[in-house]
């Protein structure tokens, strides 16, 4: 399935002035000016059906192997019980029994215990039920026509209902229609059956013209299952609130699309004002992005008693999206501060020295006990100028150091998406994305060899002469989502610059000048000869991928810009787009 701006026989009259849009089975009308439509962003919300859907289901059995480990215990519990019961009536009656009924009562315990009534009942108590489908509830906090709430409403199966907002009174009454069109909204004959019936009878998307925060905040004590923001720009004006509004369990979906202040450092001030940490100016600077968004959700989280889990977090062509596990624990809060670290990034070499902010130490107590105490780490973790290339350092910062996937979840979206290609119109940049996430190593950063070659001015080694390098050396290797021909690697930056030493070795460079900080790197030498020949681990799913970064580039590719009319964001700043 895709989408299309037209369709050959529309499933209903256009009116002038109208057009068709259509993405899977979600119609949608759209007129000059009235709400947003990014067709672009069908990714994004064919990548989102998926990973609500998976974690949806995830959540199911879950809450269904936790009521059979209840009903376990419960019956363990009765079958004691009644054992004992059994016992006290059977000290009871040989206090007064004569010997014959004594032999006979010897008989009668040799009757296995299950047999009894009351084991009877507890056995048939104890049997699995079968699932009760709990039924999610999702806030979509920035609506604009609805077509997102719409395609969650129809393709998610454990839906209870959507609750799709926006600011806009143009775009609420063009999702007002849309949601109608679509058989969503209130059904029209209970509203005509009376008011009795007409209350319970909000229609499975309910519309809502508000300010996203203020929604979100009413929902600080009525938690739903899911939120999901995709608003213009940046999210973090919003994350305060979604943090609160989402249950334990619950799922948080972000977009942002200021990527020229997430992933370069043309406005520092506005990252860290936004986000809480300083970006970085480096070929890795999407993950940092990311890392950056999950520092500002993380931060937001903890004020509450609440913690991340960062299930999926991808930098797509001109946005970023991530999809976010919140919970409640004051244990797992602390432990944010071993998540978050400041990098010092070489203004050259691109070669990176993490700060983290805090450390544990463990102490023993009076008695068994051990006593966890949290503390800064000593810094700075690397001088003034870079070892590798003696150039200067920049800070960024704080963000995110933990994972950013969870292997386990992106293997279950994966397997989704693979088995039900048919429903989504990108299910194979879905799946290539994925297999690549799959395979991501949860070490920090990225490089390409074009880019390291290029500091060097050296020949480029392949992708595979590379990762073959690094793996004979003894370290790990994996491709990154975010930048096509990218590797990540266990190894340190000097490592890696290693590897290119020793390949410059074999591979001398002609015509440097004497003042090319190439010569700085090469005034070190490697601390070992790199073996560039095939290693058979070289090649994996994701090496085989082609990521498409950037898709055929249609007209409005790019985050879009907002309609001329209806209100709409009251919030936008200077670089929101
Ligand atoms: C990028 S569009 C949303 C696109 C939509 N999620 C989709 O998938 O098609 C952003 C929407 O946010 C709305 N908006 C901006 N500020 C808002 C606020 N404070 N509260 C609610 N809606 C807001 C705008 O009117 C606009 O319709
Ligand atoms: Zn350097």
């Amino acid at each position: 399935m895709s989408s299309s701006s037209s369709t050959t026989s529309p499933p209903f009259p256009v009116p002038d002035g109208f057009k068709l849009h259509t993405e899977n089975n979600a119609h949608i009308l759209m007129s000059e000016n009235e709400a947003f439509l990014n067709p672009v962003q069908e990714f994004n919300r064919d990548l989102s059906v998926a990973c609500i859907r998976t974690w949806s289901e995830e959540l199911n059995k879950a809450k269904d192997a936790k009521r059979a480990q209840t009903r376990q215990k419960r019956a363990l519990r009765a079958k004691e019980e009644s054992a004992k019961k059994r016992q006290r009536v059977n000290e009871s009656d040989a206090i007064d029994i004569e010997p014959e009924s004594l032999q006979q009562s010897e008989s009668t315990s040799e009757i296995p215990q299950a047999e009894s009534k009351e084991d009877a009942k507890v056995e048939f108590s104890a049997k699995p039920e079968a699932s009760l489908h709990y039924k999610i509830t999702i806030l979509e906090a920035l609506s604009a026509t609805g077509l997102r709430s719409i395609r969650y409403a129809k393709e998610i199966p454990l839906v209870k209902y959507v609750l799709a907002n926006d600011l806009s009174s143009t775009a609420v009454a063009a999702m007002k229609r849309n949601v109608e069109l679509n058989g969503l909204g209130p059904s029209k004959e209970l509203e005509e059956a009376g008011s009795a019936k007409q209350a319970k009878n909000l229609g499975k998307i309910r519309v809502n013209e508000g300010d996203a925060c203020a929604l979100m905040y009413s929902h600080r004590t009525d938690r739903v299952d899911v939120v999901d923001l995709d608003p213009y720009g940046t999210a973090a004006p919003f994350i305060d609130a979604a943090v609160q509004a989402v249950k334990d369990e619950g799922l948080l979906c972000i977009t942002c699309t200021d990527l020229s202040i997430l992933a370069t450092n043309n406005y520092p001030e506005k990252c860290f004002s936004n986000y809480g940490g300083l970006p970085l100016k480096a070929e890795y600077s999407h993950e940092a992005a990311l890392r950056l968004v999950l520092h500002a959700t993380s931060t937001s989280a903890s004020r509450y008693g609440r913690y991340i889990e960062p299930l999926l977090s991808l930098s797509i062509d001109f946005y970023v999206r991530l999809f976010i596990r919140v919970n409640s624990s004051p244990y797992q809060v602390k432990k944010a501060l071993l998540k978050t670290s400041s990098y010092f990034v070489c203004t050259s070499c691109q070669s990176f020295y993490e700060q983290p902010l805090g450390r544990v130490v463990e102490k023993q107590g009076s008695r068994e006990n051990v006593n966890t105490i949290y503390k800064t780490q000593p810094g700075p973790t690397v001088g003034g100028k870079c070892p590798e290339c003696e150039s200067g350092l920049h800070i960024a910062g704080p963000m995110w150091s933990g994972p950013i996937h969870d292997t386990d979840f992106v293997s279950k979206v994966l397997q989704h998406t693979e088995s039900h290609k048919d429903l989504y119109g990108t299910a194979s940049r879905m799946q290539g994305m994925l297999t690549v996430a799959k395979e991501e190593l949860h070490t920090k950063f990225y490089f390409t060899p074009t880019k390291i070659a290029g500091f060097f001015h050296c020949q480029t080694p392949s992708l595979e002469e590379t990762t073959s390098a690094l793996l004979h050396a003894g370290h790990q290797v994996s491709r990154s989502h975010a930048s096509p021909g990218s590797l990540k690697t266990t190894g340190t930056c000097e490592d890696v610059l290693d590897v290119f030493r020793s390949w410059v070795k074999k591979h001398p460079i002609k015509n440097v000048s004497e003042t090319s900080p190439s010569l700085r790197l090469l005034a070190k030498e490697p601390r070992m000869e790199a073996n560039f020949s095939k290693h058979p681990k070289s090649v994996t799913s994701s090496s085989k991928v082609k990521i498409v970064r950037y898709p055929e580039t249609p007209a409005n590719w790019g985050p879009g810009s907002r309609p001329a009319t209806g209100g709409g964001n009251k919030r936008k700043r200077k670089h929101d787009n």
